[in-house]
């Protein structure tokens, strides 16, 4: 097409020139008045020129305006308007295509942000996702995936997944789930880091509404706590049934020797029954710490707080505590300062203050000191128990609340030990809120520091 008709208004000139000039050269046929004539194609050009300019711009402007719109429309632009100001049907189809571009935004808009919404929850989820076509490219994975697996989305996404997937069983559950066509789960372990984590993947298949099998998603969930609880568990269950067999054959084992015979004989009689009472009595200890732990861990578990008057507190306890340290010849001094009182549970209280005195005095040699101070710190009462016993190691402190942990082992159960002492205090700290630490050296002592809150958290 010749360029000028690309451009109505230029070929509209253009043709009303033509028709100017052929009207002239008929109407010169009849008239020789040329001035005349001249005039009058002048005056017919003018009114022709101002009736061509206003057809233009009531009809074609509007159209050419209209066409624009659309074509932004259809790339997308969904935010154009027609602001030409037009009355008839142009002007109904004017705001027609204002309302669809309206429409089209705010459906661009509900989109965009159902799009975000979904790609927040994808991307928040605990648990790692992957979303992997019929082919086995990879569409998506997510920030925890990433997290696990590390790299960035474009290291997967347009991937095929055993190309940029090393892991074999991720593999397995991919191919099952498409072979299958039902859900397959797997575990398996990934080190990230040092870190060694491990996961449990979910492969699941994908199908369309005509039930044709489209991709899978696999979810990948960090089950290392789990793994992490289990094993303590298990740990636990060995360690307690360790622990209970050592008295419990030698229970059986004097009891038999006495039935064999021993009992005859008055000395081997009274000797085995001491062991056997000696035994069953540490029996019956390490089964009251087992219970006493339970309880603190149960899910129902309510502190009874009251009114608790440390200095009377003490006072309950030192007779014992003073015959123990006696006995191993140690000096107890205690400075309680008065009025020192708390809202705690009195019982739970007591049961620190012995665990933590009682560890002092059998964890240091003839001649040594054991002091326990208490007094307030801020919202906190204080305790500290000190002695210049054996101390414990750097390793060792890192451990010593742990269940069963004994530093010496042999030491410990002479002195009639099974490790769960500290694994209590540290639990009733807890249960109250304060916090427990531990300064130590070898040979150089021991000093334990509980803060416990002064008034009752939840009350205030
Ligand atoms: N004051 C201390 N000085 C040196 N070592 C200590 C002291 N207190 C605790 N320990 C170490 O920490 C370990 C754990 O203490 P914990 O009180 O939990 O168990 P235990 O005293 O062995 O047994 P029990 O269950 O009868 O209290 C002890 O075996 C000991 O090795
Ligand atoms: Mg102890």
């Amino acid at each position: 097409m010749l360029p000028l008709f690309k451009k109505p208004l230029l070929a509209y000139h253009a043709g009303l020139f033509i028709l100017v000039v052929v009207t002239g050269i008929a109407a010169a046929q009849l008239t020789s008045e040329y001035i005349i004539l001249g005039s009058i194609l002048f005056v017919e050009y003018f009114i022709l020129l101002v009736i061509m300019l206003h057809v233009y711009d009531k009809f074609m402007k509007p159209i050419k305006k209209t066409s624009h719109t659309v074509d932004e429309l259809l790339k997308g632009n969904y935010r154009v308007r027609i602001h030409h100001s037009a009355s008839g049907r142009i002007a109904e189809l004017n705001n027609k295509l204002n309302a669809l571009a309206r429409n089209l935004s705010e459906f661009e808009i509900q989109e965009q942000m159902q799009e975000d919404r979904l790609s927040t929850v994808i991307d928040n989820t605990q648990s790692g996702l992957v979303l992997i076509d019929e082919k086995g490219y990879i569409h998506l994975v997510n920030r925890k995936f990433i997290s696990m697996f590390g790299g960035n989305a474009h290291d997967y996404q347009g991937y095929l997944y055993y190309d940029v997937l090393a892991n074999e069983t991720i593999h397995a559950t991919v191919q099952e789930a498409f072979l299958y066509e039902k859900n397959i789960k797997y575990s398996f372990t990934q080190t990230i880091d040092i870190d060694t984590k491990y996961i449990e993947i979910v492969g699941a298949p994908i199908f369309n509404e005509r039930g044709i099998l489209k991709g899978a998603v696999l979810l990948l969930y960090d089950i290392t706590h789990l793994k992490k609880l289990e094993l303590m568990r298990k740990d636990f269950v060995a360690n307690v049934s360790h622990e209970l067999k050592t008295p419990i054959t030698s229970i059986t084992g004097f009891a038999e020797t006495l039935l064999n015979g021993a009992k005859d004989d008055d000395e081997s009689l009274d000797r085995f029954l001491k062991i056997i009472y000696d035994e069953s009595f540490r029996l019956q200890g390490l089964i009251e710490d087992l219970l006493t732990l339970s309880r603190l861990e149960a899910d129902e578990f309510q502190l009874t707080r009251s009114h608790v008057d440390m200095n009377q507190l003490t006072e309950e306890i030192l007779p014992v505590i003073e015959q123990r340290a006696k006995q191993g010849g140690i000096t107890l001094t205690t400075n309680v300062k008065n009025d020192t009182t708390l809202k705690a549970d009195g019982e739970r209280v007591k049961q620190i203050l012995i665990n933590l005195l009682t560890n002092a005095i059998s964890y240091t040699g003839q001649n040594g000191t054991v002091n326990l101070t208490v007094a307030y710190e801020g919202e906190m009462v204080h305790i500290q128990v000190a002695d210049d016993g054996i101390g414990i190691s750097q390793q060792a402190v890192t451990r010593i609340f742990e269940r069963f942990y004994r530093v010496d082992k042999a030491r410990s159960r002479n002195t009639g030990g099974t490790g769960l002492g500290l694994a209590i205090v540290k639990h009733i700290v807890e249960v109250h809120d304060g916090n427990i630490s531990v300064e130590s050296e070898p040979d150089n002592g021991s000093t334990f520091h509980v803060y416990l809150p002064k008034n009752d958290p939840a009350s205030s």
